[in-house]
């Protein structure tokens, strides 16, 4: 193969992407049956036997250890069938979501996973919005099937009303008098009828593929049951009897499944639909226009920092999502915000918390690269050229606190770590005054990236800082003149301040007051997400 053909090839076969769900739908366990399939683990209860295990040795971040969370984030890569798959992992915990909301960026596409008695969830919608945000296409895996739950067809209906998304399901729950059996499948008119396994699902299920009108089909399922699936299907046909694809890949459509992660029924016929219908690496906007995935120079952005991953080294890793070109070991770009030159050394790929170092990766890839603090979450990175690539988005947070340190000579530090800790993502720092004024404001997404602050705050920068939480509940980027958005403070909220880049957020006491502003205030515009 020429040296052309193996690039193009090595791009047009990657697929990277996310699950976005409510904590507890099945994250976790879908992961690890994805990795199961993809052949990356052999037997599946592993991942969780290593993050116990990890616990136990890891003591990166105390936290994680105490609360048996995963607050970090990481790459898990796997090859099935000829497709190098991306599954970009994010953190289990809500309170952790502005970090999901990031790593949504550096996606292709998502699959949006749902509890089938529970349906669209808040961290759901909060989730599926950044991605209607960014346009990409979501797949919806509707997981523990295994037990009854809400009718199929109202849960789609559901999702469509909620959500304002089509949804077309791909497969459809086949089900007798003793439960879940198997799945029909749409787009090749057969059935899967799994084998129900004594080993809890820590192996590949036995899939039996059959037609609709097979006898042992009508046999297994029982005659009125199987007119009953009849009946459905040919609904689902009046409702809409193609999928289209353009619709898909705009993000208007979602492609649906039935499954259930647990005893791994219907996880491989969604994993091979997937890979048909998942996009490649697309092009990227940037600020010289559109980047093809398929130029042959490197690009890419930082899309998380990570601090301390390893208690020996000091140092941060910055994940960078390649958005063109291949990178390789030890070469040079230039960091488009700073201007400034660097090397790409000694990076690393990550199946869960294990680095490899890595001598090459593609565009559609995440690399991991060692940083002394001179990148920010956004930074794009060029071999040639100044292209930078979209910012990545800030969320509005929920929860605010003072921050004030007793002596007052730290307090140059505690701005030190607050700007670099911000810079990393870690928490949001907003400002009454200049930098020299009343101690400064963190805002966040949910309350444990405090406690993450403090500590970081304590151990990192030395700086023994108090909280002092603040009753503000909503915050919202604020565009409009002087006089306007003073306006707004006096008769809906609370406060006026400036991120760190200066621009203006008002804060509310509470939803009510803010929805009032939204409502009836002239001459300003409200934004959830930085402008
Ligand atoms: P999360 O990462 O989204 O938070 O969810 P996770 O996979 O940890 O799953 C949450 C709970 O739901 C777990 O039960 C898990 O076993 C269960 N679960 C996941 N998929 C299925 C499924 O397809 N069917 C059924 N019936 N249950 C499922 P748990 O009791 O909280 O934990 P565990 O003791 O089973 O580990």
């Amino acid at each position: 193969m020429t040296g052309d053909a193996r690039f193009t090839k090595e791009i047009q076969r990657r697929r990277t992407f996310a699950i976005i769900s409510h904590p507890d739908a099945g994250k976790t366990t879908l992961t690890e049956k994805l990795l199961l399939y993809g052949g990356a683990i052999h037997l599946a209860g592993s991942v969780k036997a290593r993050r116990a295990a990890r616990h136990a040795t890891s003591d990166w971040m105390e936290m994680e250890k105490e609360r048996g969370i995963s607050i970090t984030s990481s790459v898990l890569q796997f090859d099935y069938s000829g497709f190098r798959i991306n599954l970009l992992d994010t953190p289990g915990h809500q309170d952790f979501s502005e970090d999901t909301y990031r790593t949504l960026v550096a996606a292709d596409s998502a699959v949006m996973l749902l509890d089938n008695r529970r349906g669209v969830e808040e961290q759901t919608r909060k989730l599926f919005a950044v991605c209607k945000l960014r346009r990409i296409p979501i797949f919806t895996f509707v997981n523990k099937v295994d037990r009854p739950g809400e009718d199929p067809l109202k849960l789609i209906d559901d999702v469509e009303k909620d959500l304002g998304i089509a949804v077309y399901p791909v497969t459809w729950p086949i089900v007798n008098s003793d439960g879940f059996v198997g799945v029909f499948d749409r787009s090749t008119g057969e059935v899967h009828l799994f084998e129900r396994e004594r080993d809890h699902g820590q192996r590949r299920v036995t899939d039996n593929v059959h037609g609709l009108y097979d006898e042992i089909v009508i046999d297994i399922m029982g005659e009125s049951a199987h007119h009953q699936l009849l009946e459905q299907l040919e609904l689902l046909d009046a409702l809409g009897s193609s999928f289209d694809r353009e619709a898909f890949a705009r993000g208007e459509v979602s492609p649906a499944f039935f499954g259930s992660a647990l005893t791994n029924f219907g996880v491989e016929p969604f994993l091979k639909s997937f890979l048909e219908l998942a996009p490649a690496p697309t092009p990227r906007e940037s600020s010289a226009g559109v980047v093809d995935p398929l130029s042959p120079d490197f690009s890419g952005f930082v899309f998380k920092i990570q601090a301390n991953m390893d208690p020996k080294h000091r140092d941060r890793i910055a994940f960078v999502r390649i958005c063109s070109g291949a990178y390789e070991a030890g070469m040079s770009v230039l960091n488009v915000r700073s201007g400034k030159e660097m090397r790409l050394t000694a990076p690393s790929q990550f199946m869960a918390r294990e680095r490899t170092l890595v001598e090459e990766a593609w565009a559609g890839d995440v690399v991991g690269i060692h940083d002394r603090g001179n990148l920010r979450i956004g930074d794009s990175l060029a071999e040639h050229g100044t292209a930078a690539f979209q910012g990545i988005p800030r969320f509005s947070p929920e929860h605010f606190a003072r921050v004030s340190v007793p002596d007052p000579l730290r307090r140059k530090h505690l701005d030190t770590g607050l700007q670099q800790l911000s810079e990393e993502g870690a928490v949001q720092v907003f400002y009454e005054e200049g930098l020299t004024g009343p101690s400064p404001m963190v805002g966040a997404v949910g309350p444990l990236q405090f406690e993450v602050l403090l500590h970081r705050l304590e151990h990192e920068y030395n700086v023994v800082a108090t909280l002092h939480p603040l009753s503000y509940h909503a915050a919202r980027w604020i565009v409009g003149n002087d006089a306007a958005i003073d306006e707004v403070v006096r008769g809906y909220g609370r406060a006026r301040v400036h991120d760190a880049k200066g621009a203006p957020l008002v804060l509310f006491p509470n939803e009510w007051s803010l929805r009032s502003a939204i409502e009836k205030a002239e001459g300003v515009t409200f934004h959830e997400v930085a402008p």
